[in-house]
């Protein structure tokens, strides 16, 4: 292979969020691993995560991961298999322990214990009311997070490759060999040869206008698994988050709704007490976020715009904390401790002080629950018997394991990537220890170099840009909130044409060094084929679920429909559906009452 270098690790991780970080620690305990990822590690989107990770600590009051169980599968929809949601919510208890111990800046409460505060959708099960277990550090848990699992990483002596941007797997039959990466300050291919790979990627918010995602946040993993042969699982399943920042879709973390916040419309009504009489603001956010689109289609937006208010003044919320043993209601210094960051952002980006002033917020492209089909150990399955191809390994928002079912309980993710990232990470270091590394294919990297040849050199007169917006807006107008059979049928109507318009892309900057044209022309790819399989599976499922909220079909119809969908790519534009069942355990599916 000309001008390609060689790296050879016995595993290969590709990004450095929290999955990616906590399998990496796990993983080179006993195995030679390399982590890659097209950021510095610590500019990884799980830094955005805000509000806290859930974990049934019961540090302030009764709590059990049997509750949590059951409020994540509820929150699900029922689709959620439920022998991961036992994993995840018993794992999550010694997790958080875990990182506490590793140094995790937590908040306190006055007792020294972990602070814990509501969010939406946990609830005390027996009282129905809203329970405290979000264990948090201010509102930056995310970041802390990855700080903390980095600097373990650099202490256990990881081998970091930043920025080098993952394109292609290279598969052989049902064998995993390794993944090609573009070096980006040089534009230099590698080529990573190793027994396993992983992917944790991230999810693929980009694909809508308004999101709460980075820029970087294109699907990659999910994009080139999806091209490798491997289908992607309940990808009609996108997370509106309630409380993005109006336009910018900036996270307004749930956290502020979990501190007394509500939300008001242009009336000055609490409407959340219509939809959810019991958990009101915070019911889960699929219910959240469709009740503010309701609010806004009936006229009730705030200046008969699309926004509602969220508001935290403690003029109108009624929150009590305890401090020196005196109970206090919520202060401008109770807000600035608990929620600095979202009060910095408002302040930055819309000039209001939430402490005097409520936020002007709006549904937000947020989160995938579905992705990159896998096991609870993170092996990826490859068909609807389960079946695992050995070697590759996928954990966080860019697997499915399902923990999330048809929606994600708020802190629910921060918890998937630490306790799935963990148990992948374990998986991967013993499969190493068994598996050999099987010989490189001849020429690993010339069909992905070709196809950057191809974007470098084409001269159509297509611009990456005006592609990547009309793919957002089609996204953003027939895959959203709601969506019908003729709004998903006209946005892959135009998702057809944007992949012949994407062919007829051209790239300005021609150079090596940090190109970023041709990168993000890669990446609009990849966001492309996610919009399309989106669409094609929400185009199918004739029910209302969770996130995928079918204007036509308004009911869940478990009798038909209690099942996972499989999305395989079998040509270019062609994709073929296939389902699988739920694993149901304890928790037979009820309807949803708030
Ligand atoms: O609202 C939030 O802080 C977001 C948390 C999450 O997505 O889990």
């Amino acid at each position: 292979m000309a001008n390609v270098k060689t790296h050879t690790f016995d595993a290969v991780i590709v990004g450095a969020g929290g999955a990616g970080l906590m399998a990496a620690l796990y993983a080179s305990r006993n195995a030679n691993v390399a982590v890659l990822s097209k950021l510095y590690p610590t500019r990884s989107h799980t830094g955005a995560a805000q509000g806290g990770v859930g974990a049934a600590l019961g540090n302030m009051e009764e709590d059990h991961w049997e509750w949590h169980a059951f409020d994540t599968v509820k929150g699900s929809d029922y689709l959620a298999d439920q022998d991961a949601v036992d994993i995840l919510c018993q794992d999550a208890i010694d997790v958080v322990i875990e990182l506490e111990h590793m140094g995790l800046p937590f908040d306190r409460f006055p007792n020294g214990r972990i602070s814990q505060r509501r969010f939406g959708g946990h609830t005390n099960n027996e009282t129905k009311k809203p329970v405290m277990r979000a264990c948090h550090a201010a509102d930056r848990t995310g970041h802390m997070i990855l700080q903390t699992l980095y600097q373990q990483c650099i202490k256990n002596k990881v081998n970091f490759f930043d920025e080098f941007h993952v394109v292609d797997l290279i598969r052989v039959g049902d064998t995993i060999r390794g993944v090609v990466a573009i070096e980006i300050a040089t534009g230099e291919f590698h080529v990573f040869h190793s027994k396993a790979v992983m992917f944790a990627t991230g999810g693929w918010g980009r694909c809508w206008q308004v999101t709460s995602n980075a820029h970087s946040l294109t699907g990659d993993g999910a994009a080139i698994c999806l091209r490798r042969g491997i289908p992607l699982e309940d990808m009609e399943f996108f997370q509106f988050h309630p409380t993005g920042i109006f336009k910018l879709g900036i996270l307004i973390t749930e956290g502020v709704r979990g501190e007394g916040g509500v939300l008001l419309n242009s009336q000055g009504e609490r409407f959340m007490e219509k939809y959810a009489p019991t958990i009101k603001d915070l019911a889960s956010r699929d219910v959240v976020s469709r009740a503010i689109y309701l609010e806004v289609k009936a006229g009730r937006g705030i200046n008969g715009k699309n926004y509602v208010h969220l508001d935290i003044t403690p003029e109108t919320v009624n929150h009590y904390f305890e401090k020196d043993g005196e109970k206090r209601r919520i202060d401008r210094e109770y807000i600035e401790a608990k929620l600095p960051d979202i009060a910095d952002f408002t302040r930055t980006y819309l000039g209001v002080d939430p402490v005097k002033d409520p936020m002007p917020v709006q549904p937000t492209a947020h989160y995938a629950m579905g992705g990159i089909p896998t096991d609870v150990e993170g092996r990826v399955v490859v068909d609807a018997a389960n079946s695992v191809l050995p070697g590759l390994y996928a954990a966080g928002e860019a697997a499915c394991v399902s923990v999330h079912g048809a929606n994600r309980l708020g802190t629910n993710s921060l918890t998937d990537l630490v306790v799935f990232g963990r148990r992948a990470g374990k998986h991967m270091a013993e499969y190493c220890h068994t598996a050999e590394l099987l010989p490189l294919p001849d020429d690993a990297a010339g069909e992905i170099m070709a196809e950057f040849e191809r974007i470098r050199n084409n001269e159509g007169s297509a611009k990456m840009f005006d592609v990547r917006n009309q793919m957002q807006t089609a996204m953003t107008e027939g895959v959203s909130v709601f969506r019908t059979e003729e709004t998903v049928s006209t946005a892959l109507e135009e998702l057809k044409k944007l992949r012949a318009e994407y062919k007829n892309v051209a790239i300005q900057d021609k150079g090596k060094i940090f190109n970023s044209d041709l990168l993000e022309t890669w990446e609009l790819g990849c966001l492309l084929e996610l919009a399309e399989v989106t669409a094609v599976s929400a185009l199918a499922r004739t029910e209302s679920r969770g996130g995928h909220a079918r204007d036509d079909f308004p009911e869940r119809d478990d009798d038909n429909w209690l099942k996972h969908t499989l999305c395989h790519k079998v040509g270019p534009g062609e994709y073929q559906l296939d389902y699988k069942p739920v694993t149901l355990g304890r928790y037979e599916p009820k309807p949803r009452v708030y």
